[in-house]
């Protein structure tokens, strides 16, 4: 890639083949991909007009910013933190500095959390750790009569979620809610989904760069065994989830028997482990034994 800030007019193709081969160079996972989203997105044109229209005169100041942001992505940074917005299940969700860029394999949480709630269901969902809104937003886009409530200790990340609620006409059927995880919520969810902080401390410096670096680590940590969170989400179980609610955790597929053991030992039951399209255990759904239950829940 030049180096040269006054980038002089290109065409289309000269500039797309130039970020790629840049990318190819540096071995990115997905060179042509990551090289085709960066050009078409700053550039706003569609692949079609990147294959129909490969002489097409871009301006300098706009190849000198493809060019930036190349750079940015050769440095580490991932194209959704360069673009500040992602893709997840169908909706296009808004990121920033204070949020966690969604992950394609928390769709198996959202997956779970379908499968439990009927396409009619005016289901009561509780999203801990919201972030972008991702989990929350995908399943009240899918299940039209319920209603979802957004926790994080983060305001920033609070915001973004609304917003992204706003961009998807969803926000009259959210609330958000700063605090720890459910310790503000009530025993009335049918169903609580969270994907928690679940890295251990000291495997945090080990991340990839675009991990380490970018996401906000108060959604990456999650304590020296990276349990933490977990155990705090499942001592709220009972003071969160109504009779025969769910509980839906995503989880790294290494700490499977960790997590079901300490949710065992919370009287969390009826395990329910699905799989990510790489076929590795990714989320769990859990239900309190009756004994377990809150009784005597009073409204005020
Ligand atoms: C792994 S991210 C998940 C974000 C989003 N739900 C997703 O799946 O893309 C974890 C989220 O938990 C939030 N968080 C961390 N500690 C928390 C706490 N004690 N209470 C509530 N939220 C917390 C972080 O701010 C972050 O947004």
């Amino acid at each position: 890639m030049r180096e040269d800030k006054t980038t002089t007019d290109t065409e289309l193709a000269l500039l797309y083949s130039a970020v790629k081969n840049a990318f190819r160079e540096a071995h990115l996972t997905t060179p042509d991909l990551d090289a085709r989203l960066l050009v078409t997105e700053t550039l706003g044109v569609s692949t079609a007009q990147l294959i129909a229209n490969p002489r097409r005169v871009i301006p300098g100041h706009l190849a000198h910013e493809v060019e930036q942001r190349a750079r940015a992505r050769l440095a580490g940074q991932s194209i959704g933190r360069i673009l500040g917005r992602r893709a997840f299940w169908s909706l296009d969700l808004r990121i920033s500095p204070d949020t966690l860029e969604p992950r394609p394999e928390t769709e198996t949480v959202v997956e779970l959390a379908l499968s439990v709630i009927g396409p009619d269901d005016a289901a009561l969902v509780a999203d801990l750790g919201v972030g972008t809104g991702a989990i929350l937003l995908a399943i009240l886009s899918e299940r039209l009569n319920a209603f979802g409530v957004g926790v994080d200790v983060s305001m920033a990340a609070l915001s973004q979620a609304a917003r992204n609620a706003e961009r998807h006409n969803l926000d009259s059927r959210t609330v958000y809610v700063a605090g720890n995880f459910g310790e503000a919520l009530a025993p009335v969810f049918d169903v609580v989904v969270s994907n928690p902080p679940y890295i251990a401390t000291d495997r945090i410096p080990q991340l990839e760069a675009t991990v380490r670096n970018y996401d906000p680590h108060v959604a990456l940590d999650g304590g020296e065994d990276g349990l933490n969170c977990y155990r705090v989400v499942f001592r709220q179980a009972r003071s969160m989830l109504k009779k025969g609610g769910r509980l839906i955790v995503e989880i790294d597929p290494a700490a499977e028997q960790a997590v079901v053991a300490e949710a065992q030992q919370h009287g969390l039951i009826d395990v329910v482990t699905a799989n990510d399209l790489t076929g590795r255990p990714r989320a769990l759904s859990l239900q309190l034994s009756d004994d377990n239950m809150q009784t005597g829940y009073k409204s005020s």
